[in-house]
């Protein structure tokens, strides 16, 4: 006897991956030819865009209350923080969820790392679990690259030591894009630490490909010593056209989106800054400084914040702000990056998600 449920249960996976389908794009795309996301310096604009515009679409998903798709089911995710994170780790954890996915995470204090197992051992041994993803967090630069040369799994950089994180700069353009339309054009001025940052260096990289104007200002303990106060970058260094300002004053004047970074209490620690009190006198955002952005002006903050220090209360939680819309915005965006590499391979056809 057939089972009676069986063909209401794939008729409702077929409308629910009609539904994904619905929301992502699935045009052939420059994105089905790529196998990790570990930085943002060798993705394309159309890549970029067509991931923002898969964002789009997830996001439609998660507010239409879809809470789970199948659109990645019979996929597992391993999330592998070697370094604490709330937002990223949560984000990537609930977007696989989302899709569908078996996401399983791994820390390094609760791993064989902290019985001294070495990197290249412990990726090995994820990967003989025949696993589809690896979602890396890690202290040292460079090694979400190391490990996409030891497995098959697709690796998803999710911030790597002073170097890059991809997805909190693609969830930063998806935010402001939903809110001034086109990106091109726009002054973003990044406030604080630009020497060590990640999020800087993939920020200052994403929004100048879409054509924003970035300023930076920080102290000069803060600047990579080859860069110069009152100076405009030119395009050897990478970051052609780069404006880093004299004072934060000078860096919000007319800018469109104002982001604080966060202040490390090790840079104090290390002698970078005399005090917090200094820095946050001369170089926090704050409501006076923000009256000097363009009117609407958008306030963000890759988190985790030190209210007081780079960033006073009032503006962190005022109208201007749209720092909880990124951490939303998080989720639908590592959607958009978790399907775009783990999706059947790169079939259109949402047949080849369907139940056997
Ligand atoms: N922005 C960011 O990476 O935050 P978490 O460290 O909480 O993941």
């Amino acid at each position: 006897m057939t089972n009676p449920t069986k063909p209401a249960a794939s008729g409702q996976v077929s409308r629910q991956l009609a539904e994904v389908e619905e929301f992502i794009d699935v045009k052939p795309s420059e994105l089905k030819q790529r196998r990790h996301l570990i930085d943002l310096d060798d993705l394309s604009v159309t890549e970029i865009t067509e991931l923002l515009n898969s964002a789009e679409g997830m996001l439609g998903i998660a507010s239409r209350g879809m809470r789970k798709t199948p659109a990645l089911r019979g996929k597992t995710i391993i999330t592998m923080f070697f370094e604490n994170s709330t937002r990223t780790r949560v984000s990537f954890e609930q977007a696989g969820k989302v899709l569908g996915a078996d996401v399983i995470n791994v820390t390094a204090s609760a791993s064989s790392v902290s019985k001294g197992e070495s990197l290249l051992n412990t990726v090995k041994t994820l990967q003989a679990m025949q696993i589809d993803a690896l979602v890396v967090r890690h202290p040292d630069s460079g090694a979400p690259y190391f490990i996409s040369n030891h497995t098959e799994a697709a690796v998803v950089n999710a911030g790597d030591g002073m170097h890059a994180h991809p997805t909190q700069s693609l969830l930063d353009l998806f935010t402001v894009r939903n809110h001034v339309g086109d990106i091109e054009g726009k002054k973003i001025a990044i406030v604080g630490d630009i020497l060590y940052s990640r999020v800087a260096r993939s920020d200052i990289i994403a929004f100048q490909k879409m054509g924003a104007h970035v300023t930076v200002a920080c102290p000069n303990t803060l600047l990579p010593n080859e860069w110069q106060l009152g100076s405009v970058l030119d395009k050897s260094t990478g970051f052609g056209d780069l404006k880093i300002a004299s004072s934060v004053d000078e860096a919000i004047d007319s800018a469109d989106v104002v982001m604080p970074l966060r202040i490390q209490q090790e840079r104090q620690d290390a002698g970078h800054l005399p005090s917090f009190r200094e820095y946050s006198d001369r170089w926090g955002v704050n409501e006076t400084r923000m009256a000097l952005a363009n009117d609407g002006a958008l306030l963000m903050h890759p988190g985790p914040m030190n209210e007081g220090v780079e960033i006073s209360s009032d503006v962190a939680h005022g109208n201007q702000s749209v720092i909880q819309e990124q951490v939303k915005n998080g989720v639908a965006v590592r959607m958009a990056v978790l399907y775009a590499l783990c999706a059947p391979r790169k079939s259109t056809s949402p047949d080849n998600n369907q139940e056997s």
